[in-house]
């Protein structure tokens, strides 16, 4: 039997650039060009009726550029692979066609051996890709009872930071938990860190499931088919876990996660995203669709560098400022840098600290219990809890501020040659076990 051929759809606003790629790939004998298209558009639809192996891009095109149509194809068509085309000084575009998630790309001009060479390599990933998505495909768990509507607006929250390792898991589970506690609101957890997602452990929640269960079915996502997925922490938070293996993870696209974040804003209060230290298409699908994003960083001057590209790309991106809110984690272990002296730097505002604590987060970490439940009154739990109500709306903020008077006058009566003590953060939800995870 011969081997079937590579299937290759081209897309360029020019006639003639069609036709000479055309031309580059007429005598390879394991390359078909089936198609061609003269506009994103066309392009979209054409990829849609034929189906092609891969997609040769033009990334400069009037209208729908290279990059928007790579973008509603992957959506569409996510066993395709796009290799995007251009011309030499377009370097910011290398950056978005890749975030975009085209898989190689060619400056023009090229030689037939090095299209042909892109080609099969990037098909190569095609046929790798197209096997594990046949093998992802599984049952869904059974179905739960329906699920209450929450109060309106939710915010959806991300917790960043473009250095790996600073505490964006730690914080982001903590934040959700404490947003929890303290509203008693409907709160989803969500871990878009795919490939490392560490929430899981940091909960001790062993269930299989994983945004994964979500993809073959993503079309046809519901509240009650997402809410089979999601996992009910103890503290009451709902947490989607990254897949289990990092080759399902590279199955969940942007749109997958956007899709997903969107239906839980419309039944949950609070979704709180843990993220990868990364401006992946992933990541910053993340960061577009969240109301705050809070950007961690410590007092380390390789993480401060990140800060500042960060800052440039959240201003190219056109961020509002009061989208970002900087906390600085570990902010007591400076070797040298003072968080004021950032401030200045960068010209943000420091919106919250966290002091390290060491000991306290090793346990939790190792013993799947956020530092907000297992040591409440800690020092970085009051940090966390801070950060916490600077996410929630106007109305749970005074509502919690009311139950914290009333608690301290209810201490006052109980204790009167005490005098007023010590004003905490109210925490509603009873906690029975120590434990995260059911
Ligand atoms: N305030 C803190 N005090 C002490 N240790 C901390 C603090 N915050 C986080 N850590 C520790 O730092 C380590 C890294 O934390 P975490 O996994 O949350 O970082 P991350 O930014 O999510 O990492 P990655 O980029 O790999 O996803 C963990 O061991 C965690 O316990
Ligand atoms: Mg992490």
């Amino acid at each position: 039997m011969t081997p079937q051929k590579i299937r290759v759809l081209i897309v360029d606003d020019f006639a003639d650039t069609r036709e000479s790629i055309a031309k580059l790939l007429y005598f390879e004998r394991d390359i078909e060009v089936v198609g061609s298209a003269g506009s994103g558009p066309q392009g979209i639809q054409t990829a849609k009726d034929l189906k092609p192996d891969v997609i040769l891009m033009d990334i400069n095109m009037p209208g729908m550029d290279g990059i928007a149509a790579t973008e509603a194809i992957y959506a569409e068509l996510p066993e395709c692979e796009v290799i995007m085309m251009s011309v030499q000084g377009e370097p910011d575009y290398l950056r978005r066609a890749m975030l975009a998630g085209a898989r190689e790309y060619l400056t023009k001009p090229f030689t037939g051996d090095e299209l042909a060479g892109s080609i099969r390599h990037v098909n190569e990933l095609v046929t790798e890709k197209r096997g594990r998505m046949a093998a992802v495909v599984k049952p869904l768990p059974a179905a739960p009872p329906p699920v209450p509507q929450p109060s309106l607006p939710s915010r959806v929250v991300s917790v960043f930071s473009p250095k790996g390792g600073v505490g964006k898991t730690t914080v982001a589970t903590n934040l959700a938990v404490a947003l929890r506690m303290a509203t008693n609101k409907k709160v989803a957890l969500v871990d878009a860190s795919l490939i490392f997602g560490d929430i899981g452990i940091m909960l001790n929640i062993t269930t299989g499931n994983s945004i994964s269960d979500l993809v073959p079915n993503i079309h046809a996502v519901d509240i009650e088919l997402l809410d089979r997925v999601l996992v009910q922490h103890s503290s009451g938070v709902k947490v989607l876990l990254a897949p289990p293996r990092p080759e399902l993870a590279e199955l969940v696209a942007a749109d997958h996660l956007r899709t997903v974040v969107n239906l839980l804003r419309s039944h949950y209060d609070y979704v709180v995203i843990d993220t990868h230290p990364n401006f992946d298409d992933v990541t910053l699908a993340m960061l577009d669709i969240s109301d705050r994003i809070v950007v961690l960083t410590t007092l380390e001057m390789p993480a401060i560098k990140n800060l500042k590209l960060f800052l440039e790309v959240a201003e190219a991106l056109e961020y509002p400022p009061e989208k970002l809110l900087l906390a600085i984690n570990r902010a007591d272990s400076t070797g040298g840098i003072v968080a004021e002296d950032i401030e200045k730097n960068i010209r943000v505002k420091i919106a919250a600290t966290i002091v390290s604590s060491g000991q306290m987060m090793l346990t939790a970490a190792n013993q799947g219990v956020p530092v907000i439940i297992a040591e409440r009154d800690s020092q970085v739990s009051r940090n966390l809890m801070d950060l916490a109500k600077q996410l929630m709306t106007e109305e749970d903020l005074q509502a919690v501020a009311a139950r914290a008077v009333e608690q301290a006058k209810q201490s006052r009566e109980a204790k009167p040659s005490r005098g007023l003590g010590k004003l905490r953060f109210p925490v509603l939800m009873p906690f029975t076990s120590k434990k995260g995870g059911d």
